[in-house]
Parts: structure tokens; C-alpha cells; sequence
């Protein structure tokens, strides 16, 4: 089953729209199957970001995600990636149409509340990243109740 990497970054966890934005990706239908409450180092988020090291942004970028504590998660469904994108919204919220996360609670593009992957290689690159030891698993068959 497809996985995406997302992570609610310092402005959202700090605004209070942790909760929120679980709920948008549950009750969408996405199954909840990492998650991590935690503040990164430069280093770190300088590899997170690696592909952007170039432009001209990168430096205030890394420096946004290292403000504060992000939720760091992966989350699971059909085409995630993809429909994880469009509940998150255009990049810019001056873009973002109404009804996205981004649409709903973000201005600028310094501070657009949340990241998740763009395709299903880099996602696995990031989950990768983001959670080296794994993630949870259900060890019975007893969750079949959720879908
Ligand atoms: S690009 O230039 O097309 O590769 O960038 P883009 O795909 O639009 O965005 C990649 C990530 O960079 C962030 N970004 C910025 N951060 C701060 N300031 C500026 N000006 C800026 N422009 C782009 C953007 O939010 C993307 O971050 P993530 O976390 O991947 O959403």
C-alpha cells in the first residue's frame, strides 16, 4: 500500500493545527502509521532539504524547520501521495485554493504550515530519513474493524 511523509512544520504545531490537519488526513480515509513529535538539527534538515541546497530560499528555509518542534508522519492509502498533496494545497497559499490546509491557514510561503512528498520515490527517501527505526505494525488481523 502506497505511504507518503508528512510533517506538520513549527508555525502549525505552534498555531495549534496539529490536530486539525490528523483529522483532515483521517477523515479522508488515510491510515495514521508513524508519528513523531520533534525538534531537528541544522544538519539534519539541510539533508531533508537536500535537493533545494541551491536556491536561493534554502538557508531560511532550513532555518524555519529548526525553529520549533514539527510532527513528523507517515501516513498510508491509495495514491496518498498525490491526494496528500491536493488536501495540503499549492505550494504558495497565495495559490492554495480554499478548502486545503494551506487555502485555510497560511499566508506566506515561509510559512506554509506543512510538507509532504511530491512523488512515491521521494517519499520513501523521507520515511526513510524521518524514521530509520521503522514504523509500527499490527501484529493481528483485530484492525479489520477500521476499513
Ligand atoms: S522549487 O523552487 O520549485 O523547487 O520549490 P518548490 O517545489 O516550490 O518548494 C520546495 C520547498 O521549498 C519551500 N519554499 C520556500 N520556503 C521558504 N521561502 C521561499 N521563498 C520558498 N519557496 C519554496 C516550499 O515550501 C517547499 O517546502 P516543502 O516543505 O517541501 O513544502
Amino acid at each position: 500500500m502506497e505511504q507518503t511523509f508528512i510533517m506538520i512544520k513549527p508555525d502549525g504545531v505552534q498555531r495549534g493545527l496539529v490536530g486539525e490537519i490528523i483529522g483532515r488526513f483521517e477523515k479522508k480515509g488515510f491510515t495514521l502509521k508513524g508519528l513523531k513529535f520533534m525538534t531537528v538539527d541544522r544538519s539534519f534538515a539541510e539533508k531533508h532539504y537536500a535537493d533545494l541546497s541551491e536556491k536561493p530560499f534554502f538557508s531560511g528555509l532550513v532555518k524555519y524547520i529548526i525553529s520549533g518542534p514539527v510532527v513528523a508522519m507517515v501516513w498510508e492509502g491509495k495514491n496518498v501521495v498525490v491526494t496528500g498533496r491536493k488536501i495540503i494545497g499549492a505550494t504558495n497559499p497565495a495559490d492554495s485554493a480554499p478548502g486545503t490546509i494551506r487555502g485555510d491557514y497560511a499566508i506566506a510561503i515561509g510559512r506554509n504550515v506543512i510538507h509532504g512528498s511530491d512523488a512515491v520515490e521521494s517519499a520513501r527517501k523521507e520515511i526513510g530519513l524521518w524514521f530509520p527505526e521503522g514504523i509500527a505494525e499490527w501484529r493481528s488481523s483485530l484492525h479489520h474493524w477500521i476499513n
